[in-house]
């Protein structure tokens, strides 16, 4: 075992789809690879009606989807630090029990850290911080770990924020990200700040474009109500693409420091400025699948996009002049998530003519994970013909990598020591929502037509790749 401060964890909703998809999983992992505190135990809040055994019995079988061969002494052993307590989220004495129960186990440690993780919709998240302050559950070892979507635009977002600063302070406050955690996403910063190849001309100077894309195979799965409600923009544009703009072109931080790096991350959101209208009509472009609205929970006639793209540029001296092209979205023919940097070739080249070479670097997340440099060289032989080349390293086969489990280790073993690094500081989020609620009002309002796209297919990425 770790050693790591004694911890309890509050899961508020631990019946809900996250916990599955993403948390027991990923617990039970971190325990039987002993990095779990040697002192741990893990509180389930929910209004289902469950015994010690029953609550075993339903973590375990979250824990067997995703590790169907778990050795099974392993699991009985995890589910043995699995308490719960039943409880509705509007009733005052469900808390005061929860409260009773967290004195019990802390009673025998000493201290101990509390991190609240609500699994439940941000809407409940008023009423049961209503009812923690009712019954002083809170104190100054206490963390709260939230979910995205922080806020559906800036001004929710911002009211968010007040309802968790009434008992929070912002350093408590761990808003996930899951990207943050990617390792690939991590290792951008690890090849620009450890290698001196590109980084001393990391600008408009050397890079003269930089295309970020999240492309999905799988469709909104049984989301539909959420998702239609959200749309590809909000779901993974206004944070994780945003973000991945964030590592591939923020400056090198004071230190290492998690407020370093989230104060740089902050410092070039906040060089994105807002479209304006004939910007969001001429870099915007928008599309929904064909049969997206018969999903179960889609409104019929919803407008929702499902897949996006726009164009933008860095507000700075630095990037002045380097076009920045996102897009992301559900259903397309192939599964492709990276950042490719184009560098700049002014001069002629041998190359043949009409041809004209430029290097780029990629920083892929799927379908492989790694980083590639372009370069171009001759090719054997008597004749001067160029042939492209590539310098890669994979970080390792992503085949087999459990979707979520990596990332929500990190996240979780972070919250535990106290490290922000990989979470989202209210700063980020707000700067975010600035640059992106004026193209989602713009949108609302169908000033950009929303287009079909036939799924499973490279349409939607083909369609739009005319817009500037
Ligand atoms: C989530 C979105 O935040 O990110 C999902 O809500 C999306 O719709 C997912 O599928 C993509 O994450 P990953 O790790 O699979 O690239």
């Amino acid at each position: 075992m770790s050693k790591l401060p004694n911890t309890i964890l509050v899961i508020m909703g631990i019946t809900g789809d996250l916990v599955g998809k993403k948390v027991a999983p990923a617990l039970f992992d971190l325990y039987q690879k002993g990095e779990l505190p040697e002192k741990f135990r893990l509180i389930g809040f929910g209004r289902k009606q469950f015994d010690a055994a029953g609550i075993r019995r339903f973590v375990t079988d979250l824990v067997l989807a995703k590790f169907p061969d778990a050795d099974a002494g392993q699991l009985q052993a995890f589910t043995e630090m699995l308490d719960y307590q039943q409880g509705l989220f509007e009733e005052a004495a469900s808390y005061e029990r929860l409260k009773a129960r967290l004195a019990q186990i802390q009673q025998p440690w000493g201290e101990a850290n509390k991190l609240f993780y609500l699994a439940v919709p941000p809407e409940i998240y008023g009423g049961i911080f209503q009812h923690f302050q009712a019954v002083n559950l809170i104190d100054e070892h206490s963390r709260i770990l939230v979910e995205k979507p922080f806020g559906s635009n800036a001004k929710s977002a911002q009211e968010l924020d007040l309802l968790l600063g009434t008992l929070f302070a912002e350093e408590r406050i761990y808003r996930i990200d899951h990207y943050l955690a990617k390792e690939m996403l991590q290792n951008i910063l690890a090849f620009r700040f450890n290698n001196d190849l590109f980084e001393k001309s990391w600008d408009n100077q050397l890079i003269e474009l930089i295309q970020i894309r999240l492309w999905e195979k799988i469709g909104v799965e049984h989301r539909g109500k959420f998702y239609d409600g959200v749309g590809a923009l909000r779901d993974v544009g206004q944070n994780h693409l945003l973000q991945m703009l964030a590592l591939v072109t923020m400056d090198y931080p004071v230190d290492f420091l998690p407020s370093a790096l989230q104060a740089r991350r902050t410092e070039i959101l906040n060089q994105l400025k807002p479209l304006t209208p004939e910007q969001i009509r001429a870099q915007t472009y928008r599309a929904q699948y064909d049969g997206y609205q018969q999903i179960a929970g889609v409104a019929p006639d919803s407008q929702t996009e499902t897949y996006f793209r726009f164009t933008t540029q860095l507000d700075s001296p630095k990037w002045a002049g380097v076009p920045v092209i996102f897009d992301g979205g559900k259903r397309l023919g192939e599964a492709r998530k990276e950042i490719i940097i184009t560098l700049r070739h002014p001069e002629d080249c041998n190359c043949p003519p009409g041809r004209h070479y430029r290097n780029r670097i990629i920083f892929a997340l799927e379908p492989k994970e790694g980083i590639e440099i372009e370069l171009w060289a001759k090719k054997p032989g008597l004749g001067n013909e160029v042939e492209l080349r590539r310098l890669e390293f994979m970080l390792r086969q992503t085949a087999g990598r459990l979707q979520y489990i990596e990332e929500y280790q990190k996240l979780f073993i972070d919250a535990i020591r106290g490290d922000q690094t990989l979470f989202v500081s209210t700063s980020e989020v707000q700067a975010m929502w600035n640059f992106i609620d004026p193209i989602a009002a713009a949108w609302a309002q169908n000033i950009v037509p929303l287009k079909t796209y036939q799924p499973d297919t490279d349409q939607a990425p083909a369609d739009s790749a005319n817009i500037i």
